[in-house]
Formats: C-alpha cells, sequence, structure tokens
C-alpha cells in the first residue's frame, strides 16, 4: 500500500536520504530507527508529502504524493494519513476534546459524528475524565495520548508517529506503545513509527535503521 521508489533527500547539499526503496504492506508496524539525525523525522516528513524530495517517488493507495497539490494534497492527507509529532503540538487555548475534533473531516463526517469519535477514542485512551480540561493541566503522557486521539479521528490507513514516547518516562512510553498496537490490531493501519524504543521495536513486523542516508532491514 505504501511504495517508495529510489527516494533521494539532501539538506544544503548534505544527503539525508539516498536512493531509498521500500514497500510497506497494508497493517504492518515498521520501526524506523536509527541515532538522532540520521533522517528519521526527514523520512516521515517526506511519507506525509510535508516536505519535497530531490528526487524519488512514494505511492500510497496506487496515488502518487509529490504530484498532488494544494486541496487536493490536504484532502489526501486529511483523509488517509494520521501523524503523531514527537512533541504534540496540542492548540493551549482549545479543551482536550476540541484539539481532537479539529481536525476531523467535514467531508466525511458530520460534527456529530466527529465529537462522538473523539469522545469514544478519548475514552479508549483513558481519557474520558480530562476532556473538558485544557491540555496543559495535563501530563506529557496524557498529552501524547490527546495527539493519538487527535491523528486517528478520521480513521487513516495509515499513522505515521515521530518518537511518540521520545519525551516520556518508561512506564508512560510503555502505556502509550500498548494503546498504539491496541488501535493498530483494532483498526488494521499502516503504522510506521520512528522511535529510539527497543520495546516498541520488539513489537514491530519489520525494523529499518537508516544509517549514512540508507535504510537496512534489521529486523
Ligand atoms: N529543514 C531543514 N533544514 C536543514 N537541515 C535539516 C532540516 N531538517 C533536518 N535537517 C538536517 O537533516 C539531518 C536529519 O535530520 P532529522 O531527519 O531530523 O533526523 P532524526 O529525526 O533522525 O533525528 C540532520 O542533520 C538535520 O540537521
Ligand atoms: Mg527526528
Amino acid at each position: 500500500m505504501i511504495k517508495i521508489h529510489n527516494l533521494s533527500k539532501s539538506y544544503a547539499k548534505k544527503k539525508i536520504l539516498k536512493n531509498i526503496h521500500l514497500s510497506v504492506a497494508k497493517g504492518s508496524l515498521v520501526a524506523i530507527m536509527g541515532k538522532s539525525g540520521a533522517g528519521k523525522s526527514t523520512f516521515l516528513h517526506l511519507l506525509a508529502a510535508l516536505d519535497q524530495p530531490d528526487q524519488g517517488e512514494i505511492h500510497i493507495h496506487e496515488q502518487s504524493i509529490f504530484q498532488m497539490k494544494g486541496n487536493q494534497l490536504a484532502d489526501f492527507r486529511n483523509q488517509h494519513i494520521g501523524i503523531v509529532f514527537q512533541f504534540h503540538h496540542l492548540l493551549s487555548e482549545f479543551t482536550v476534546l476540541e484539539n481532537v475534533c479539529i481536525p476531523g473531516s467535514r467531508k466525511k463526517y458530520t460534527a456529530k459524528t466527529i465529537k462522538t469519535r473523539a469522545q469514544n477514542l478519548l475514552t479508549d485512551l483513558g481519557l474520558s475524565k480530562k476532556m473538558h480540561e485544557k491540555p496543559s493541566i495535563l501530563s506529557g503522557g496524557e498529552q501524547q495520548r490527546v495527539a493519538i486521539a487527535r491523528a486517528l479521528i478520521n480513521e487513516p490507513s495509515i499513522l505515521l508517529a515521530d518518537e511518540p514516547s521520545g519525551s516520556l518516562d518508561e512506564e508512560n512510553a510503555h502505556i502509550l506503545h500498548q494503546l498504539l498496537m491496541t488501535f493498530k490490531k483494532k483498526n488494521n493501519q499502516t503504522s510506521i513509527i520512528a522511535t529510539h524504543n527497543p520495546q516498541l521495536a520488539k513489537q514491530a513486523d519489520q525494523v529499518y535503521t537508516i544509517k549514512n542516508g540508507h535504510i537496512i532491514q534489521t529486523f
């Protein structure tokens, strides 16, 4: 469902990713490892077409993602891709529930359905009592769970997560990983997760490591 062909990316003449080829099957969990600065975030940004490559193509659902522009790309992303960043980027002036509802697709759902979905996701993530709070009073682990709910609001077929547990302590990281696994199984989502966490990598179907611009399958 995801096909990456000859993908290269550089910043200021420094080659970060070199001629990457990779296919990811529907429903699989792929862990992307590699040292800080190896290019994990760069790779995930390209997968979401948040950035353009120097060369190469990515096909998602048979669509060439770098060919899409403007609204078409925004709609595609909104429909098919959920993203969890390392730092959750929640909007501080909105409640937890509002944060989850905001990216809800009005093309796909009614406002009422979006709200119900958000409430159900937050309940599944153990946040039923925090829905009407502002994100700032939540713990780091809770905020990251809100970011997961937000990423899943449109039932994306692909979840991209960039070191989602990178800022959490071990216990909260473990809770977050279990939740990611539960959702992944429930929705048969394809998940690509950049992580340093060996526990999470152990649960992946494939583990790749980015090193010197190459992506090497390590499991
Ligand atoms: N927007 C950018 N402009 C210039 N250099 C960048 C930019 N984004 C990332 N880089 C550089 O690309 C390399 C890979 O970064 P990144 O993908 O963030 O690595 P990782 O996520 O594995 O830590 C780093 O050397 C980083 O400094
Ligand atoms: Mg990164």
